[in-house]
């Protein structure tokens, strides 16, 4: 492999060679497709995105095959949550803390993708974030690092399988480094102000994990960091991933970020942008030609060498060899198309991973699940018919046909007279509706109200300043509720929404997100009793947006959180407690843990067993995860009150107990010192095992860490 690329990069010319790092976008009109064609049949272009068309993919890479060094190319796309067949957003998948499952997802997409001719995908997206008005919360798996990293394990095995070279293997990106969920106020695209301690604790663990997974390639992120945009962050990007992490894949701008460094205000020009984004060690500059236009410049006037340019193409080429292109460029193309049982195959997995990524909030008096009792159902608002909204953000080339809430629910039900009206629309529109929606609802039995964000109000650039249900949907919920009646409530959105009227109202309240293709029957699968609920929020669910940010793992403070005192960390006007605590998620049957084992003591470097018992005791079976969290109390350097360590599920039958075993490993037990060195500290550690991250609920014991 290294002798191809090093007789390669031996005959290349400088064109050629900024051809390899230049990344076109051959998917966005306008663009000029007859000039793209002559720079890739010239070798200009090493990789384009954005192509959902197999035939036009084949004639592009035909062309490069003809170029004089015949470099194939590479063809990239966002593959978030599936490409024919959509699976639940990243944050929604995540709350179903099933690693197997992520990794499914993830393969399965692979087969679809592959066979369009994709071979790198920006995927997964690993941006801890603890700010619900950020858009792109729904694309990441939630606020903590540690969830985040097996997130990124699972899915980097799932894409890339153990073999890069396979028809079933694309390259995955780790995206986006770093600290891209802590942009300011949550605005997509702000500035990032974090501490270097939280930089290492909460947002570049899940890159680590990622670099240790094997991604091939990692995309810095859009913003700066204390004023050094993450393009042109050597400290990271060289220093830390490939120095220190050994790092040996590929680093690709995002789109056109190299041209942004301009807009940044560090560069005065695409000649000292492109020249700043290459000696940080970014490899492939995205869509806007900064490399190929800046870099001559940038040689002639020494701000690079031929030698930097070379160590970027050489980085590509290895990656193109390591795909297997250079032996046979459209062996994934050429895969015979899918068979129909596959095609099942796949669509069960979508229903599977919906019902498993919904999270049940409230179900007051046993309220859901609902059966074919219930003859006269009312299903109200406008996201009970929305085929194109279940999908959620990032669906490339989906159909644009979803399983409705609607469809799913009558199909459920087939002996129930369920009856639908809007009310009122998502947003925007008018409160006319809202009589005969009211109506329905007097003259029925059940009532459920599907509320909630349109898919367009998460994902890039659609950041909100109110995290709360848009239009005239709470006028709606509270004719409907104003009735007496129990309501149900069903919620589509891509962050969590604020709405503290509406938890205390209804009945019962289940949390969506958004599901993807079979949206409709996972969502039914849940609220007829037919799957059991056990999803998890991934994230705190805060009860107002001035609570943001929010999150478990805060630290206690010199005034901890106490509602009794009157001096202490608080707002006047809020809760101290969020809506629903990270972890949070009901069943339809109750679990009991008991017996928390662990030992009286350690010695720093050993591996410590955490057991503990946990029964089902209700009358039907369920999966539970628990989770596993570590309290430092006291320690040269405060630590959060809780730090999650670890989550296992249990799968029980009613009225079975079993014993979940957790093992805590020597670094667990580190946390960064003052100059950010892991350091191991002796002292009594709390280790608490609960359902969610409620501290009034956990079961904790003390274990006493000896220094060696
Ligand atoms: C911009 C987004 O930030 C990034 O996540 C994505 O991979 C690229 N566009 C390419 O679509």
């Amino acid at each position: 492999m290294s002798d191809l690329v090093d007789r390669l990069l031996a005959s290349m010319t400088l064109e050629e060679k900024l051809g390899q790092l230049n990344m076109i976008d051959a998917g966005t009109p306008p663009y000029d497709e007859a000039e793209m064609e002559r720079q890739i049949a010239a070798g200009r272009i090493g990789s384009l995105l954005n192509i959902r068309d197999p035939e036009r993919l084949n004639r592009w890479q035909a062309m490069a095959l003809g170029s004089r060094l015949k470099i194939p190319l590479i063809f990239g796309l966002d593959v978030l949550h599936g490409h024919y067949t959509i699976y639940p957003l990243p944050i929604a998948e995540a709350c179903a803390f099933d690693p197997e499952l992520w990794e499914r997802t993830a393969k399965i997409s692979v087969e679809e993708t592959g066979r369009d001719g994709i071979t790198m995908t920006f995927a997964p997206m690993l941006d801890v974030c603890r700010d619900p008005r950020w858009g792109r919360i729904a694309e990441c798996p939630g606020e903590d690092a540690y969830v985040a990293s097996r997130f990124a394990e699972a899915k980097i095995r799932g894409y890339q399988g153990t073999d890069l070279s396979r028809r079933e293997s694309i390259a995955a990106t780790a995206k986006h480094l770093g600290a891209y969920g802590a942009v300011e106020a949550g605005r997509d695209y702000g500035s990032v102000n974090v501490s270097e301690r939280q930089l290492a604790e909460t947002y570049l663990p899940p890159f680590e994990a990622a670099v240790k997974a094997g991604v091939s390639s990692i995309m810095p992120a859009f913003n700066d960091v204390a004023g050094i945009p993450m393009t042109a962050h050597g400290d990271l990007l060289n220093d830390l991933v490939r120095e220190t992490w050994g790092f040996e894949g590929v680093m690709v701008s995002d789109y056109t970020a190299v041209a942004e460094l301009i807009a940044h205000g560090i560069a005065d020009d695409l000649t000292h942008a492109a020249s700043i984004a290459l000696m940080a060690g970014v490899d492939i500059d995205m869509q806007d030609q900064a490399y190929v236009q800046g870099l001559p410049k940038a040689l002639e006037r020494g701000l690079v060498t031929m030698a930097d340019i070379d160590r970027a193409v050489r980085r590509v080429l290895t990656l193109k060899a390591k795909l297997g292109l250079f032996d046979e460029p459209y062996r994934r193309v050429s895969a015979p198309p899918l068979s129909e049982t596959q095609v099942k195959e796949f669509t069960a997995l979508a229903r599977d991973s919906a019902r498993r990524s919904v999270v049940l909030l409230k179900n007051d008096n046993n309220t859901l699940p609902i059966t074919s009792k219930n003859k006269k159902i009312a299903l109200i608002g406008p996201l009970a018919d929305a085929p194109l909204e279940m999908f959620g953000c990032w669906f490339a080339a989906a159909p644009l046909e979803s399983v409705t809430i609607l469809h799913g629910l009558k199909t459920a039900l087939p002996n129930a007279d369920i009856r639908h009206v809007k009310g009122v629309e998502i947003e925007g529109g008018d409160t006319n509706g809202i009589a005969e929606a009211v109506a329905l609802a007097k003259a029925s039995d059940t009532i459920v109200l599907s509320l909630g964000e349109t898919k367009d109000m998460t994902g890039e650039a659609h950041s909100r300043g109110r995290i709360e249900l848009p239009g005239h949907q709470r006028a709606l919920a509270e004719a409907i509720f104003a009735l007496g009646k129990p309501v149900i409530v069903v919620l589509s959105h891509g962050r969590p929404v604020a709405a503290p009227w509406l938890f205390e109202r209804a009945e019962a309240v289940v949390s969506s997100w958004f599901l993807g293709s079979e949206a409709g029957h996972g969502i039914a699968d849940v609220m007829t009793g037919k799957w059991n609920p056990s999803a998890k929020l991934c994230v705190t669910w805060p009860y107002d947006g001035g609570q943001i940010p929010i999150f478990h793992s805060q630290r206690s403070t010199g005034r901890p959180a106490n509602p009794e005192v009157y001096f202490s960390t608080r707002h006047v006007d809020l809760p101290i407690e969020p809506q629903f605590p990270f972890g949070h998620g009901l069943s339809y049957t109750r679990y009991a843990l008991s017996n928390l084992k662990v030992p009286s003591e350690f010695t720093e470097g050993d591996t410590v067993t955490v057991a503990v018992d946990v029964s089902n005791e209700g009358s039907v079976a369920g999966e539970e995860t628990l989770f596993l969290f570590l309290r430092d109390p006291v320690a040269s350097i405060a630590r959060p009150v809780l730090e999650l360590k670890g989550f296992a599920k249990a799968t029980l039958k009613s009225g079975e107990r079993k014993t979940v075993c957790f093992t805590l490993k020597p670094a667990d037990f580190e946390f960064l010192d003052k100059n950010l060195q892991p350091r191991f500290e002796s002292g009594a550690f709390e280790v608490s095992v609960g359902q969610s991250a409620d501290r009034t609920k956990l079961l904790t014991a003390k274990v006493q860490g000896n220094a060696r």
